[in-house]
C-alpha cells in the first residue's frame, strides 16, 4: 500500500500546512536553472504542495454519469471503492462533478444543493464518505456559470464581484478535503489578455482556499483552457507555467471521453492516447505537490478491451498521474480491477520521487518511457499502438543504464530476472509492457533518448548530409536522435557532443574538459528552453527542414521549448 497523506479531516492541520495556509500567494517565478544531467525541476510548487506530495487518488462521477448524478450513486461507487479493496490501496478521494446545485443561488449569495438529487445536502455527503475513510471532494467554476451552466464562483459576465471566498468557505463549512475547480466562463475584461483573466482568476481561488483554514486540494483546470493540439502554444506553455503555483494538480488539456450508455460499445481507446500524447511531453511540470492531469482513468470500463485498460494504468503510472476513477466502480472488469489494484503499479505512479517518465523514443509505432524513481530503480514501458502483437528488444544503454547489468521486475507478471545486456517482450496489441529495473553495480542512470520540440518532431543528426547539422525531424526511434544528457552537462549523439559557436548549434567532437566552456556546456530550465552555457542563447527549432540555431530566449516560444530525457 502506497504511503499518502491522509485526509487531515476536521481541519486538523499540521503546523506546516497552517504556516502554508497564511503564506502569501506565490507568484510564478522562474526556479533556479537546472543543468542538463539533472534535468531542470519544475518551478518551486506552490503553497500546500504538503497536501499532494503524491498524485491524488480517487473516483469523479463524471466520465462515466456526466449530470446523471445523485446520492445514491454516489454512495454506491464510495461503498465499492470500500468493498473492492481499492479505498485501502489510495483510492480514497470521492469527487462530486459539474449539476450538484441549483441553477440559482440562494437568498444570501449561497450556493444551493439540488435536494432532489442529494437529499441529505453535501455536508451529510461529507461525513459519510469521512466515517468510512474517505475524502470528500465537489467541483466549482472559476467562470460565471459552471459547464453545465450552473452558477460558478467567478466574475458575472461584464464583469463584477467574485464568490471565491464565500464558495470556498461554504465548502470548508461541508468538511471538503479537494475542490476540482473548472474554467468554463471565465469573464475576460475588456482590455485583458485571456491569460491574465485566468490567471487572477485561480490566483483569487488560491488565496481563497487559504483564507479557509481548511487544507483543501485544489485542482486547478486553466491550462486546460489554453491547449492547441499536442505541442501547445505560447500560452499554453505559459499558463503551466504558473498554474502550480495555485494548485496542486491541474488538467491541462481535453476530457476522457465520457460513456455513453446509448453506445456502450464505442471503443474509447483513441481518447486514451490522445490525453496519454499531450501530458507526455509536459514532464517538466510534474514534481511532488504539483502533477499534470491527463484526466480520468477509465480502465476497467465499457469502451476498453483488457489489454487497453492495463495499458492506461500503466501509462499513468509512468506519468506520475492522477488515478482519478471515473467508472461505474461496482462493474469494473475483472481485469480492469486487477489492473487498477496492481501494487507495483500504484507504487510506480505514487513514487516520492514525482519525476514523470519522459519519452525516450517514439516511431508512431511504440513509444519506450523511462522514469527515475526514488530508490534508485529506472521505471520502463513500451507501449505498443498497433492492432498486432510486437517483439521488442531494448539494450539496457538506450534507456539509460550503460554498463548495467539489472535486477527486472515485470510489472504485470511479477516475475523477476537477471538482465545482462538487453530487455525483451512481446508487447501484445495495444498493451503496454513495464518494468522496475534496479541497476547492479553499475552508477546511476544517464538521461537517454530522445530531444523532442516544435510540433513534437525530433532533434535527428543525420536527415541534411551535412556533417555535424542538426535538424527537426519525425520521430524514428533511431541511434541518430538518441541524445544522453551527460553528467558533465554536455549533450551527447552518438558519441559527439552539440557545440554552440555563434547563431549555430551542431555536433563536433567532445573537447577536453577544460575547452568545454567553449560552447558544449548546456542547461536545461523548467520553461523547457536549452541554453548553451556560453552564450545563454536558447536551442532554437527553426521551420522547415533547416538546422537547429541558436536565439535570443524568448517567453514561452513554442520552438524553443523542449521534452528531454530524464
Ligand atoms: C469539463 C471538465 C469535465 C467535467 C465537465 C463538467 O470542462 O473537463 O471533467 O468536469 O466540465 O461540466
Amino acid at each position: 500500500m502506497p504511503h499518502r497523506l491522509r485526509a487531515l479531516s476536521g481541519g486538523l492541520a499540521t503546523a506546516a500546512l497552517l504556516a502554508a495556509l497564511s503564506a502569501p500567494v506565490a507568484t510564478a517565478t522562474a526556479a533556479p536553472a537546472g543543468t542538463v544531467a539533472a534535468p531542470a525541476p519544475a518551478p518551486a510548487p506552490g503553497p500546500l504542495a504538503e497536501l499532494a506530495l503524491r498524485p491524488p487518488m480517487g473516483w469523479n462521477n463524471w466520465a462515466h454519469h456526466m449530470c446523471d448524478i445523485d446520492e445514491a450513486k454516489v454512495l454506491a461507487n464510495a461503498d465499492a471503492l470500500v468493498s473492492s479493496g481499492l479505498a485501502a490501496k489510495g483510492y480514497d478521494t470521492v469527487t462530486v462533478d459539474d449539476c450538484w446545485m441549483e441553477k440559482t443561488r440562494g437568498p444570501r449569495g449561497e450556493l444551493v444543493t439540488d435536494t432532489a438529487k442529494f437529499p441529505h445536502g453535501m455536508a451529510w455527503l461529507g461525513a459519510y464518505l469521512h466515517a468510512r475513510g474517505l475524502r470528500f471532494g465537489i467541483y466549482e467554476d472559476t467562470g460565471s456559470l459552471t459547464c453545465e451552466r450552473y452558477p460558478g464562483s467567478g466574475r458575472p459576465q461584464g464583469g463584477g464581484p467574485d464568490h471565491f471566498e464565500a464558495d470556498v468557505a461554504q465548502f470548508a463549512s461541508w468538511e471538503v478535503d479537494y475542490i476540482k475547480m473548472d474554467g468554463c466562463n471565465v469573464w475576460v475584461a475588456p482590455g485583458q489578455t485571456k491569460e491574465a483573466a485566468y490567471r487572477e482568476a485561480y490566483e483569487a481561488v488560491a488565496r481563497a482556499v487559504r483564507a479557509s483554514g481548511r487544507p483543501m486540494v485544489l485542482s486547478a483546470s486553466a491550462p486546460a483552457y489554453f491547449q492547441n493540439g499536442e505541442w501547445g502554444s505560447r500560452d499554453w506553455f505559459s499558463v503551466l507555467g504558473w498554474v502550480g503555483g495555485t494548485g496542486q494538480l491541474w488538467r491541462e488539456g481535453r476530457d476522457i471521453q465520457v460513456y455513453r450508455p446509448a453506445a456502450p460499445t464505442t471503443s474509447r481507446w483513441g481518447s486514451v492516447l490522445g490525453n496519454y500524447g499531450y501530458n507526455r511531453w509536459l514532464g517538466r511540470y510534474a514534481r511532488p505537490g504539483n502533477w499534470n492531469d491527463p484526466d480520468f482513468l477509465i480502465a476497467g470500463a465499457p469502451g476498453l478491451t483488457d489489454e487497453e485498460s492495463r495499458s492506461q494504468v500503466a501509462l499513468w503510472a509512468m506519468m506520475a498521474a492522477p488515478f482519478i476513477l471515473s467508472s461505474d466502480v461496482p462493474s469494473l472488469t475483472p481485469a480492469g480491477l486487477a489492473a487498477l489494484g496492481n501494487d507495483d503499479l500504484i507504487a510506480l505512479d505514487q513514487d516520492a520521487l514525482g519525476r514523470q517518465a519522459s519519452v525516450v523514443a517514439t516511431d508512431g509505432s511504440t513509444d519506450v518511457l523511462a522514469r527515475p524513481l526514488a530508490n534508485g530503480d529506472r521505471a520502463v514501458a513500451v507501449l505498443n499502438r498497433t492492432a498486432t502483437a510486437r517483439a521488442v528488444t531494448l539494450p539496457l544503454a538506450d534507456v539509460g543504464l550503460p554498463s548495467c547489468s539489472v535486477r527486472a521486475r515485470d510489472l504485470w507478471t511479477g516475475e523477476r530476472s537477471t538482465v545482462r545486456t538487453r530487455l525483451s517482450a512481446t508487447v501484445p496489441a495495444h498493451g503496454t509492457a513495464v518494468w522496475r529495473l534496479t541497476p547492479r553495480g553499475c552508477l546511476a542512470a544517464v538521461p537517454t533518448g530522445q530531444l523532442t520540440g516544435a510540433g513534437t518532431q525530433c532533434a535527428d543528426g543525420d536527415h541534411t548530409g551535412t556533417a555535424g547539422t542538426l535538424v527537426l525531424a519525425p520521430c524514428t526511434g533511431g541511434a541518430d536522435q538518441r541524445f544522453v544528457l551527460a553528467r558533465d552537462r554536455t549533450l551527447r549523439l552518438q558519441g559527439r557532443c552539440l557545440t554552440a559557436d555563434g547563431e549555430g548549434a551542431a555536433l563536433a567532437a567532445c573537447a577536453a574538459r577544460h575547452d568545454r566552456e567553449g560552447g558544449q556546456l548546456w542547461r536545461a530550465r523548467p520553461d523547457g528552453t536549452l541554453t548553451a552555457e556560453s552564450s545563454g542563447l536558447c536551442l532554437e527549432a527553426p521551420a522547415g527542414a533547416a538546422a537547429l540555431r541558436l536565439r535570443a530566449c524568448g517567453d514561452h516560444l513554442v520552438n524553443q521549448a523542449w521534452a528531454l530525457p530524464v
